[in-house]
């Protein structure tokens, strides 16, 4: 039987993603284990305890990744293990990230490497942590020591992961360990200096490493007003958008602020990012007024529940267009984190089917897609929505932390091993969607 097959580049990165302090476990000296500790902060009254046991033991989940067939693992640092006092370095933490980085090396998977994903050192919080302008000049401090010590590992850097989301849920929604003073002053403030810290980390790393890539993984919606909306809803879909997914890209693209985010030039930013980092996960749709403090709500009409009380609307042709709205800088773009959370795998399947259908026409169209890293290797603690939500293409229980495989898991990995998607593919994982993801029929032979 003949099978539509759409092939990727052959250097194509396929790759999976994580964050420290949601699989290494015991990560005690910053914000988030604190905030963990507080009741009523975290979905279920979860922490994230042992997390994955990477801390212990990530060398496991990496043979996993090998066995699955990728090539490429996105993971961040602790800056609170590397520097648990202000200007006092642990050099046993540094060299078990050493140890990590070989580790991923030696199985051939090429590390691409977070230096801030949500967590902040207790220190820093006390100090003002992003809202105070002095965090520039810590973050420097930090960035030098990793591009020292480590800085021979790392070919792909992400300063900041998703850094308006970030923003948002501290400053604004408490969703996050929020700081004494908050609000979109502050929020600002912050915007400001985590692009200032962003600046002078891409220009270190780039002098001592100039053949290092060095980008932001940026989180992506598209932005669609309220079914039924009307002309104030479209206008402040308009408005969403430019805030939360152009101006840091600009921001970063010119070396300007501009409203909403901020006003004025700052010092050497322009032409700061060698690619684009696209995290993409689900649509956004918006009512104007917006309720409460969120910018956006996440249900969509076609929105599906998965996992919690958590909607999430799955629109994989929002991943074309939000590449082709990116074309804009003319550098490669790697989807750094895609994911959705469903701990039946019912849904997952098809979600990588058809999110990857995309990414290949995109690349069809000679858009430079470099890598594909899929939200997440093994489920982890998920924020403040702790182990309600599971991400894993491989399930892991945190109690027993015994992982096991999920179907996606396996598609995953014949993905990454042919390098390609294919009706085959489709018909054993995901058989409901041939009709619409592969309508052609299969030509009858004519017999004698
Ligand atoms: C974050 C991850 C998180 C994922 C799924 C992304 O926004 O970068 O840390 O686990 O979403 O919720």
């Amino acid at each position: 039987m003949a099978d539509a097959t759409m092939f990727f580049p052959a250097d194509f990165l396929w790759g999976t993603a994580t964050s420290s302090h949601q699989v290494e476990g015991h990560n005690v000296n910053n914000d988030w284990w604190q905030w963990e500790q507080e009741e009523g902060h975290i979905l279920d009254g979860g922490d994230s305890r042992v997390a994955c046991d990477w801390w212990e033991n990530a060398e496991a989940d990496f043979d996993r990744a090998k066995e699955m067939g990728t090539n490429a693992h996105r993971m961040s640092l602790e800056w609170s293990r590397i520097e648990p006092e202000p200007g006092a370095f642990d050099s046993v933490a540094i060299e078990r990230y050493r140890e990590m980085l070989q580790g991923l090396h030696d199985r051939e998977i090429e590390p691409m490497v977070t230096l801030h994903h949500f967590t902040n050192p207790l220190w820093l919080v006390e100090k003002g942590d992003f809202s105070t302008d002095l965090v520039v000049d810590y973050f420097q401090r930090y960035t030098d020591k990793v591009v020292a010590e480590l800085g021979d590992l790392i070919p792909k850097w992400v300063t900041f992961n998703e850094p308006l989301v970030y923003v948002l849920a501290r400053y604004l929604q408490h969703a996050f360990p929020a700081p004494e003073t908050r609000g979109w002053l502050e929020g600002r403030r912050a915007i400001g200096n985590m692009l200032r810290s962003h600046a002078a980390a891409y220009h270190t790393i780039k002098e001592s490493y100039p053949n290092a890539l060095v980008g932001v993984a940026k989180h992506f919606r598209a932005i669609i007003p309220r079914k039924d909306g009307n002309w104030l809803d479209a206008w402040w879909a308009g408005r969403v958008a430019r805030l939360f997914n152009d101006s840091w890209m600009e921001s970063m693209a010119s070396g300007r602020l501009r409203w909403p985010v901020g006003r004025g030039i700052i010092k050497d930013l322009a032409h700061t990012f060698d690619f684009v980092g696209i995290n993409y996960y689900s649509r956004a749709h918006v009512r104007f007024p917006p309720r409460g403090n969120r910018l956006y709500e996440e249900q969509g009409p076609n929105g599906v529940m998965i996992d919690g009380d958590q909607p999430s609307g799955s629109y994989p042709g929002d991943l074309f267009t939000i590449i082709q709205s990116n074309m804009r800088h003319g550098k490669p773009i790697y989807i750094t984190e895609n994911g959705l959370p469903d701990a039946t795998d019912n849904l997952r399947p098809a979600y990588i089917l058809t999110h990857l259908r995309e990414l290949w026409r995109a690349i069809s169209f000679n858009y430079p897609i470099m890598g594909y890293y899929h939200w997440s290797l093994v489920d982890n603690f998920e924020w403040e929505r702790g182990w309600t939500q599971r991400f894993g293409l491989i399930e892991m229980d945190p109690q027993t932390q015994e992982r096991r495989w999920r179907s996606s898991g396996r598609l995953f990995s014949e993905i990454c091993k042919s390098n390609s998607v294919s009706s085959d593919m489709a018909r054993r994982y995901a058989p409901q969607l041939l009709e619409t993801m592969f309508p052609g029929k299969t030509p009858v032979k004519n017999v004698d």
